[in-house]
């Protein structure tokens, strides 16, 4: 109960949509920043000025190391992980390559290929995933053919949860010569990432997901080998080589035109510390624990269908379900109405996944997803909601 209002108090699980609430450093850094710093990044000799540039290359070695880059010049700040998707997309594709993608993918995957699928400029093949929502390696492996630039999956469904074997397919794409772009919006911060070991070229994430940064924060990490394939895709001032009217080659300035987004990116410095001193692992092994507790929970609800695999292992924090005769959409506001529990309903900007689950027509999935903040009593929450909600007849 919240102690001002004698209502029930926000159980927030949409964390898979953007992470709420934030370390208190993060509200910090951004308050800090707008009140005191006030300067750009990388434009100024002034004091504030140089403190905000070396924050900023703080919190991009911090980034780069939490994904296994050894060059945080190769750490790119974007708007979001859609930017970083995109630049990866639109800068590496050209007239007549192929692209290897799955029914797992997000629309920030799916809308850009098809994009320059409609245009006429590549070709591109969908491998399926089967209802329990993972990629086999051996369907990537057959659809590579001499034309194939790219292959762009995702780490984690954000419908299903279910992790996919990017270690595996990485591995395909080396020995093929094929790049692969991996979308861990999903993991990152959730799972510890390591793009040399998952043989991974491009790594695009949010950074106000799992990296718990606000807002207006993506990142693309490029692995060195790959990074003079990628095209400039945006053009403008760096604060570097200003009589040059051409883009600068260097990264990061190539990809990184115009001023940065700096409280969004020192609130995420002020995430990626919260991270580090938590430890991914043990922020793993404790969600994975209340994902547990969620799926007991749901085992016992009549007529409930749970997404993905059954356990909590290889899996991110996130539970989607149907209950058998009603609405997504309704239960979802029904749980926020009744008992101020929100949660994603619908397809999720997934809708192959939703083609492969059946849940497409029925109206998608109602979504649970936890961040470093739930705590069992809002699992109980959660799952005591839905049976009530469940054992109702209110929407059918
Ligand atoms: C799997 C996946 N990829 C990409 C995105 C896009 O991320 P952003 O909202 O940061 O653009 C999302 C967002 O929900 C996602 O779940």
């Amino acid at each position: 109960m919240c102690p001002d209002t004698g209502e029930p108090a926000r159980i927030y699980l949409d964390n898979a949509a953007t992470s709420w609430p934030k370390p208190e450093a993060v509200y910090i850094a951004v308050d800090h920043y707008q009140r005191q710093l006030g300067a750009p990044a990388g434009r100024g000799g002034y004091a504030e000025a140089i403190t905000v540039a070396q924050a900023v290359n703080d919190a991009r070695r911090k980034v780069a190391r939490l994904v296994g880059l050894a060059d945080p010049s190769h750490l790119i700040f974007t708007l979001n992980g859609t930017d970083s998707l995109n630049l990866v997309i639109h800068g590496l594709l050209g007239d007549g390559d192929h692209v290897i993608t799955s029914d797992v993918e997000h629309n920030s995957v799916l809308r850009p290929l098809t994009h320059l699928e409609t245009a006429g400029r590549i070709t591109v093949t969908r491998v399926g995933c089967g209802a329990g929502g993972v990629v086999d390696p051996a369907d990537i492996r057959a659809a590579i053919r001499p034309a194939t630039r790219l292959i762009a999956l995702s780490h984690a469904s954000n419908v299903t949860g279910a992790v996919q074997p990017i270690e595996a397919i990485g591995r395909i794409a080396r020995e093929a010569g094929v790049l692969l772009l991996c979308d861990a919006a999903q993991t990152i911060g959730h799972l510890p990432l390591d793009m040399e070991r998952l043989h991974v070229d491009f790594l695009a994430a949010s950074g106000h997901k799992g990296l718990l940064g606000p807002l207006g924060t993506g990142v693309l990490a490029i692995r060195p080998a790959a990074a003079a394939r990628l095209k400039s895709v945006r053009q403008g001032g760096t604060g570097t080589q200003s009589d040059e009217t051409r883009q600068p080659e260097q990264l990061p300035w190539k990809f990184e035109a115009g001023n940065l987004n700096v409280p969004g990116i020192l609130g995420l410095r002020a995430g990626v510390e919260f991270l580090a001193e938590r430890g991914v692992m043990e922020l793993h092994r404790e969600s994975q624990d209340l994902t547990t507790q969620l799926l007991a929970g749901f085992a016992g609800i009549k007529g409930l269908r749970v997404m993905g695999p059954s356990t909590s292992d290889q899996r991110v924090p996130l539970v989607s379900v149907t209950i058998e005769g009603y609405d997504p959409q309704e239960v979802a506001l029904g749980l926020d109405a009744g008992y101020r529990i929100q949660v994603r309903s619908g397809l999720h900007c997934a809708p192959a996944m939703h083609r492969s689950l059946g849940t497409h027509a029925s109206g998608g999935t109602i979504r649970f997803s936890l961040g470093p903040f739930t705590t069992a009593s809002d699992i109980d929450a959660a799952v005591g909601a839905v049976r009530e909600l469940a054992s109702s007849q209110m929407w059918i």
